[in-house]
């Protein structure tokens, strides 16, 4: 359909929503041999594919052959996640003196933007060319009250593939009421390649000091905690498997980790987040973002009963997830970063994912 210096979009049909909507799957492809398709049905990453030290091209992602899967709302396999990702305690806070009550979907709290969040809509879409690279650009208007937020909020989301094997994914809202905003991409990684079994043999280093500490609903106590001398410290390259069974409560709480790290190189622009490295097959892939924390999932919750690609069964800590964003709960603690947008503001967010391979 487009192309742009040696990166090429296509777009194909993927199927259609229950009341018929239309879903387009977008395929784009670089020169050095990644390719990404996604969906406007969520901005669905379903699949990823990048080459392995010996050349190999594996798809990365966890996910599904055909949108039926999708619609069987799995744990937001590969979405945009909004308008809040992560929880927000008893669906409930204060914003200018008003109370605002939201969906609960996750025992007593707000998940993931509620029952029908931003996961689980159909975009806008078309395709995008820019200097470095080109991809899809997804917009869409979340009415006022939806799920209970406030105001309505006009998002769009790209995703750009590069030349130099990177994705950028870029956010921006504005709003036309004060309103909690955290944007997010929710990709199950296996570097490994899909349905290869667990991730704990990836080595993960976070450039994180601290991170918030969660009670057992995974809703953050306030207190933001030293990872030093405990199993949250991800500073040097460690196996996420080395020490995830430790006799910790917050790693009790999560079952294995689920914790929102505290960047430490924050900054105005983007800061390095995350390095992963996947031993087997070389692959590597680096995070950087302009957002303050990172939520590091290991998948502790998929049990093997979805079924996605190729039927592959999605057993215990089958696929990580590292989500960039602001700290969950955030409208409820007054001393963590402010997730609030108002009118005349705009949101802007933006994480880069470079993929590569080492010896
Ligand atoms: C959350 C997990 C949750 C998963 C799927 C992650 O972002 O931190 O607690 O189970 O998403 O919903």
């Amino acid at each position: 359909m487009k192309s742009s210096n040696l990166v090429a979009v296509t777009r194909r049909s993927f199927g259609a929503t229950p009341d018929g909507t239309h879903v387009d799957i977008y395929t784009i492809t670089n020169a050095a041999g990644v390719e990404m398709r996604a969906i406007n049905y969520g901005g669905i990453i379903t699949s990823l594919k990048v080459p392995d030290r010996s050349g190999q091209r594996d798809d990365v992602v966890l996910g599904f052959d055909s949108v039926d899967g999708y619609l069987k709302a799995p744990p937001y396999f590969g979405a945009i996640v909004g308008r809040y990702g992560n929880r927000i305690a008893n669906g409930r806070f204060t914003l200018e003196g008003e109370i605002f009550e939201l969906a609960t979907n996750d025992g007593p709290n707000h998940l993931h933007g509620g029952v029908k969040g931003f996961d689980k809509v159909v975009w806008a879409a078309r395709p995008i060319e820019g200097t470095r690279g080109a991809g899809v650009e997804f917009t869409r208007t979340s009415p006022d009250g939806e799920e209970g937020y406030p105001g309505n909020l006009n998002t769009t989301v790209t995703y750009t593939v590069t030349d130099d094997n990177e994705l950028v994914v870029e956010y921006r809202a504005t709003a036309d009421r004060a309103t909690p905003v955290n944007l997010t991409q929710h990709t199950y990684f296996n570097l490994a390649g899909d349905g290869s079994g667990d991730i704990l043999g990836h080595e993960l280093m976070l450039d994180a000091d601290h991170y918030t500490l969660v009670d057992e609903t995974l809703i953050p106590t306030g207190e933001i905690a030293a990872v030093e001398g405990t199993p949250f410290d991800f500073r040097r390259r460690t196996a996420i498997g080395a020490r995830i069974d430790l006799p910790h409560v917050q790693l009790r709480h999560a079952k294995g980790y689920d914790h929102n790290f505290v960047l430490s190189r924050r900054g105005d622009g983007l800061h390095h987040a995350a390095d992963v490295f996947e031993p087997r097959t070389g692959r590597t892939l680096s995070i950087d973002t302009t957002e303050p924390g990172v939520q590091f999932y290991s998948g502790n919750f998929l049990d093997g009963t979805i079924a996605g690609k190729a039927g592959h069964l999605y057993g215990f800590r089958n696929g990580f997830c590292l989500e960039t964003q602001h700290f969950p709960d955030s409208p409820n603690h007054a001393h963590f970063p402010s997730t609030i947008v108002k009118p005349g503001q705009m949101y802007s967010s933006k994480t880069v994912f470079r993929f590569g391979i080492r010896n």
